[in-house]
Order: C-alpha cells, then structure tokens, then sequence
C-alpha cells in the first residue's frame, strides 16, 4: 500500500509535534510544510526532511500531490483553512478546536459532506490512558449508571503569556476546555443539553492579554449526567506541570478519580529545580515518540490507512465547539444557556 502523504499547514510548536510523528510512521510522508513565516517552515522542512516549502495554502493545493493536510494554526484560524483544504478534495487532522464560530463549524462540516472528505479533530484526551480505562471500565458497567462529573483543566500563566502569541485571539475554554468538554461528553455517552457558566478576568489582563482567566462550567447532558467543568489559564508558573489536570466520574456502582497532572512516578531534584517530567503527554523512549498527543496523531493515519472511524468523530468535534460557545454566551449573560447542534 502507498504511503499516505501528508502537508502540514503551521509549522509552529505543534506543528512539530505533528511532523514528528509522520516521520515515525511507517505509513505516512510528510509532503510539504507551509506557514506564513516562512523562515519557520523552512527550518521545519530541514529538521524533518520535508521537500517542499509554501507560505500560502492555495500555492500548496495546487502545487502539491497530497492526500491530507494537517492544519496547526492558531485556535481561530483553523476555517478558511478547512474549507480550502475540503475543496480540494484532501482528508484534515484539525488540531483542536474543530472552530471557534458556529459560522467555521457549519462550513467545515458541509464541505466535508460535499467533498467526501474525512476530517478528525485532535482532541488526544481519548487517547490519554487513565482515561482510556476510564472508558473501558464505564463500558463494561463497572460504575453502574452514571451520575456526575468534575473535571478541572488548568494551565499555567506561561501557556498564555509566553507560549501562545495568539492567546488573547482565543480563550482557555478553546485551548484547553474542548479537551475537557468532548472528555466528559465521551466518558458519559451523551451529548451536552445545558450549561450555565461564570468566568473571571483581571490577571491576563492586567498583563497586556485580553482574555478570561477562568471559567467555571455547571453542564447538563441530555442523558441526565451533571459535571462541574473548571479551565483556568492563571495557575502559577511554578506548577510542576503546565497543566492541571483532575477528573471525577460517579455512577450508582462506582467512582473513578483520575489525578494526570501529578503523576509522580518519577522526580528530578538537581541545585537549581524540582521536576516531574512528562512520561504521559509527549515524550521519547530510546529515540521513538511516545504520549497521547502523539497516539491521536498516529490513530489518525492508521484510521486514514484502514479505512476504519476515526476514533473523535467530526460531529463529535462540533458538538465541542458549539458546547463551548454556549458556555462562553452562559458566562457573558449570567443566565443558563441551551446548546444548539
Ligand atoms: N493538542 C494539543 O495539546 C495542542 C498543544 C498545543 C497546541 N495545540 C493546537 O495547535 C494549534 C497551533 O498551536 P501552536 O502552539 O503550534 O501555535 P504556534 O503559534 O506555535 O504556531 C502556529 C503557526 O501557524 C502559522 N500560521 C498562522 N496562520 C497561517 C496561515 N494562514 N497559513 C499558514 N500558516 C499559518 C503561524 O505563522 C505559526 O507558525 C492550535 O489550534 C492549538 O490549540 C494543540
């Protein structure tokens, strides 16, 4: 079988992520790279061996015989993107999330339909093990029938202030709150009838960045399942982990507690720094890329090759992106908000 060949559209920190992964996989070949700054792209073509180097995406359609593209730009700029690539009749890895208006997620779905095209969003949570077992165990009907749910899924400051320079452009709720929504919507077997939301802002703020501090999310699904949803981007930057990751699920037989930010199966003390390094997220073991953010890439090729569902379904990325902006109208109104799918 031929290898699946793939174009990268952001060549940014993730991008890279997404780059190393394809060079890895034994089916897939990374075409061609593009981004706005091409200095960027180019430095990403040298370090994983890609040929070819475009700074607009309609060049690359036309020039470059791919099968899919991978689209990394930042949270807001992932529609015109899309449609584009749709068009063009290629299959999309989104990075998450799917968009950020009704307007994107409505245009990307329809081409999609239109262009017969196949479209994952990366929402590599499901990839993530405890909560994989989660799954496996809820499925088997170890926990009964579900009830509630917590989730909280913070970062700290650094995510916003220094590693993001779009970060005012999204949110938390974006960034990391679709991880946390289309999570608990999983583990639940149930799409997300109601919210209602408060949030709270004054510390990006007051540090040049225009964007909600926190949100804290009361969610109703149409199964009956309740949660209490908590994404913050203002934890302190000497966290031991960039996130903050905790989740509870309670049936009428069982609960499960999953604590994924403080692993602590190992810990590195040297004069200068404690540290507990990522063995979950993205890591290496003897030159090979390990973590969930890799295994939702890698499920993406081999779903591409297999022709089997990929594991998030496009509605299932939508259903992310609507929750969250009724989440964000709850907070802004102060009043319980219904989604629209
Ligand atoms: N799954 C995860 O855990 C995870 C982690 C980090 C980022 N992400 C997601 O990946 C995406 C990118 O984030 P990042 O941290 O790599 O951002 P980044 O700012 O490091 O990189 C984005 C790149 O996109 C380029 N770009 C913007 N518009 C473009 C266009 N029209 N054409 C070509 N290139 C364009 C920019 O020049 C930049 O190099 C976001 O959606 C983010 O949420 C996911």
């Amino acid at each position: 079988m031929d290898k699946i060949k793939i174009a990268i559209v952001g060549a940014g920190v993730w991008g890279q992520t997404h780059a190393e992964i394809f060079r890895e996989h034994p089916m897939a070949e990374t075409a061609a790279v593009c981004d706005l700054n091409r200095e960027r792209a180019e430095k990403a073509a040298a370090e994983y061996g890609i040929p070819a180097v475009y700074t607009r995406v309609e060049d690359m359609l036309r020039e470059c015989k791919c099968d899919a593209v991978s689209i990394v730009t930042p949270d807001h700029l992932h529609g015109d993107i899309a449609v584009l690539c749709a068009n063009a009749g290629k299959h999309l890895l989104i990075e998450k999330p799917l968009a950020t208006n009704r307007e994107d997620v409505d245009r990307i779905m329809e081409a999609a339909e239109k262009n017969r095209v196949r479209v994952m969003v990366d929402l590599h949570n499901r990839w993530n093990p405890p909560f994989a077992l989660a799954k496996e165990s809820i499925n088997a009907g170890e926990l009964g029938r579900l009830r509630s749910g917590y989730f909280r899924l913070n970062d700290i400051k650094w995510v916003a202030t220094d590693m993001l320079s779009w970060s005012a452009s999204s949110s938390i709720l974006w960034f990391l709150g679709s991880h946390s929504l289309d999570t608990l919507s999983w583990l639940f077997g149930s799409p997300l009838r109601r919210v209602y939301a408060v949030s709270s802002r004054g510390v990006l703020e007051t540090q040049g960045i225009d964007t909600v501090d926190c949100y804290l999310s009361t969610l109703e699904f149409e199964n009956g399942c309740i949660a209490q949803m908590e994404n913050g981007w203002i934890s302190p930057n000497a966290n031991l982990n960039i996130n903050d990751i905790k989740c509870t699920i309670l049936g009428d037989k069982g609960l499960i507690n999953i604590d994924a930010s403080n692993h602590n199966l190992i810990q590195k003390y040297t004069d200068q720094a404690a540290s507990v390094p990522d063995i979950l997220v993205r890591n290496t073991v003897h030159g090979r890329v390990k973590g969930f953010a890799y295994e939702s890439i890698r499920s993406f090729i081999d779903s591409l090759a297999s022709g089997e569902d990929f594991i998030v379904s496009l509605k299932d990325a939508a259903a992310a992106s609507l929750g969250i902006l009724a989440i964000m109208e709850s907070a802004e109104k102060g009043i319980p908000v219904d989604v629209k799918l």
